[in-house]
This record gives structure tokens, sequence and C-alpha cells, in this order.
């Protein structure tokens, strides 16, 4: 096997953030110095990256006056006109500066929300023009520590008022962008609201602008919260509400890890790469955005291998793309899915016109059912999900 090289028909964007995370924890200053946000144009495009995101004050940090914001902007745009890099998603940071610190929506103090507002609006005609077709809200500062300290009711409220107020800005100035609500259970504050997809599904249920309201889930934000990243994307899929996505690693329940893609639960990423590429195995909604990679380079690494964490995300993608596609095309494993009887799955319980008297009368369906042999019964998972293994591991 062959590494593939990536291109931008692949859709691989990356944040800015990530690629200028320097190193900096709670333990330890940084062990990097940032990239110009040029530069890393310039080297997005030379390893065949497609596209970048960015909260505003990636770009522009925060506080920067007026006149030179401007100034910066232009020659970002600029850098994306020469490279031909997309800015496809734009986020809003309201989690560092202190003034963030009970969050930006949901703070108690009322201040803090309009404040929170105006920054998050200004940032959404920063994401039309440049381009972006999707708006992120992550709101790691949206919680609490302890529950005293919040009325859970009253933040909901306010939570759904401030994405309502943006939504309705984006509709009445026509912009072609969307809402992409990013879920985590936890870190930076001790319990965020909304902190899985399940939890933001509902959340987005409740909105009066919903309809340009969906998700941005993250690998290894529903892995903290120990359940399944690619069910995950399945429900949000089903939901009509998979707007984008944040792809990394992370092992098990620890801190917010954002390891390279692959670099966490190898087999989980086989199974995420399947779905997106190839989709359900009985067909519907499909995901058709940026591949996205929100990771952070390890604090270990240097200026220099920071280019080469980045192409190990997308390496590690094409290469599960390719056994993934070679999975699904390969005989034994349509017959494994067929003696697993994933088609069947697909076949409503109730037959065409059947009513629930019809199946109450069908003695077949209870009374004579061989529950036993049922019981009994050859499925298969284990041996397919052998194969899969095998083809991850390219012994196949
Ligand atoms: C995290 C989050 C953040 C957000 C980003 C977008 O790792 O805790 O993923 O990186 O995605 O800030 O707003
Ligand atoms: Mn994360
Ligand atoms: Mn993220």
């Amino acid at each position: 096997m062959t590494i593939p090289t990536p291109t931008p028909a692949d859709h691989f964007s990356f944040g800015l953030w990530t690629i200028n995370w320097t190193g900096g924890d709670q333990f330890g200053s940084r062990t990097r110095q940032e990239f110009d946000p040029v530069l890393v144009l310039e080297k997005l495009a030379e390893y065949g990256a497609w596209g970048i995101t960015l909260h505003d004050d990636d770009l522009i940090p925060f506080g920067t006056p007026d006149a030179e914001r401007e100034a910066i902007i232009a020659r970002f745009e600029k850098g994306l006109k020469d490279t031909g890099i997309v800015c496809e998603m734009v986020t809003t940071n309201t989690f560092s500066p202190p003034v963030f610190k009970d969050g930006g929506f949901t703070a108690n103090d009322r201040s803090v929300r309009r404040y929170g507002l105006r920054k998050v609006l200004r940032n959404v005609d920063l994401a039309a023009r440049l381009g972006a077709t999707t708006f992120v809200m992550w709101g790691g500062r949206e919680g609490a520590e302890y529950d005293t300290s919040k009325d859970y009711k009253a933040a909901l409220d306010r939570y759904r008022e401030g994405i309502d107020t943006v939504a309705a800005y984006i509709k009445s100035k026509g912009y072609d962008l969307r809402i992409a609500l990013e879920p985590k259970p936890n870190e930076p504050r001790g319990d965020i609201i909304l902190p899985t997809v399940g939890h933001a599904l509902a959340f987005i249920a409740q909105l009066d602008n919903g309809d340009i309201v969906g998700l941005n889930p993250e690998v290894g934000h529903e892995q903290m919260a120990v359940l399944n990243y690619t069910a995950a994307l399945g429900q949000a899929l089903w939901s009509g509400k998979l707007f984008h996505i944040d792809l990394n690693g992370q092992k098990s329940v620890k801190y917010d890890q954002d390891l390279c893609f692959g670099h966490g639960d190898l087999m989980s990423a086989f199974g995420t790469v399947d779905l997106l590429e190839n989709g359900f195995p009985n067909g519907g909604p499909k995901y058709t955005g940026p591949r996205h990679f929100d990771y952070k380079p390890s604090r270990t690494e240097c200026e220099d291998s920071v280019w080469d964490t980045v192409k190990a995300n997308m390496e590690t993608y094409l290469l599960l793309k390719q056994r993934v596609v070679a999975f699904r095309a390969d005989p034994e494993v349509k017959d494994l899915m067929k003696s697993a009887k994933i088609d069947e799955l697909a076949q409503p319980t109730l037959a065409a016109g059947e009513t629930i008297d019809d199946i109450l009368a069908d003695r077949s369906a209870f009374e004579d059912y061989d529950v036993a042999a049922a019981g009994a019964r050859r499925t298969d998972f284990v041996r397919l999900n052998q194969v899969a293994l095998e083809f991850a591991l390219g012994a196949r």
C-alpha cells in the first residue's frame, strides 16, 4: 500500500487555531511560536488541503482597533485569493477573554451577554465576507462548576434567545450561512450546557429559527462522554442536521486530547470514514461537507513537525477511505452483511397496509413464533467486524 497524496478535491480543511496552537497548558509554557496566518494558507495549499477555518481572534487579536482590523482582514483575503484556499467556516471566540469567564450567551451578568452577542454578530458579517458557509458555535464557557451558581432553566432560555437572534440576523442579511452547534461535555467548564449531540438536537428542536441550525460534532467530545462518534453522526444525519464535522483523535475518557485523526480509537475512525464515504449500508442522507480537522499538534512537536501532523490527519483519512471502499466492495463482506441481515433492518416491521389488529391476529409473529430458534440464530457480527479489522490493518 502506498501513502495517498491529498488534493483539494478531498476537501480537507484545518482550523487556524489548530496549526497555530503553541503548546501552552496549565503546567507549562508554549513550546512553539505562532505562524503568520498567510504562511499557514501557503503551507496548506502546498500540502494539498482545500480549506481553512478560524475564530475571529485567531486572525485578529482580541482588542485590535478597527483600522488595524480592516488591514488584517484585507491581507488575509489576498492570501486566500493567492493560494486558492477556501475559508469554509468561521467561529467566534467567546471563551478566552476574561469577560467570558462565565460564558457569552448564558453568563449570569446581562451586560456580558449583550457584549457577547455583539461580538458574535460582528463575526457573522466577517464570516459572510470571507465566503464561509458554516458558522460554528462552540459554547465552551457556557456552563458551570457548581449547580448553586446556575439557573439551568434560565440559562437554556438565554442560550435559545442568543442562537435564535444570531440565526434571525443571518436570515435578515440573506447570508448563505448556517449555524452548527458543537457539543462538548466538559472542559473548560466543569459541565458545559449542550454536552452531547443528543442534547444539542433536542435544543435545536426548541428554536424558532432551527431550520438553519445544525451540528458540528467532534470525535473526542463524544468520546469524552463515553459515546460512539459514528453513531452520533448517524443520528445527526438522520435528523438532517449534520452541517459540519470536527475530526480528531481521543484515547478514552480523559482531558480533551485533540490528537491527530486516527491516533485515538482506530476502529472507530474506520467506522466514521465508512459512514462518511460509503454512507449508510441501506442508503439515506450522506454527509457532503468539508473533512475538517480540529486537532492540536502535540506539545512535544516543534514548529517544523507541525506540518507532519497536518499531513498525518489527511493521509490517515485517505488511507482509511481506501480501506472502507475496498471493505464494502469485497464479496465476502457483502455475504457477511447479508447473513448479518443488515439489509433486513431497512424493511419496515409492519407490512405495507398492515394494521395493529393484523399483527395482533398474526399467530406466527407471537404465539407460534419459535423464540428458542430465534435466540440461537447465527448473526456473523463478530466475523464481519474481524474482516473489517483485517481491512483496516491492510491484511486484505
Ligand atoms: C475543543 C473545541 C474547540 C472548538 C473551536 C470552535 O477542542 O474544545 O473543539 O476547538 O471546536 O473552538 O469554536
Ligand atoms: Mn476538542
Ligand atoms: Mn472542535
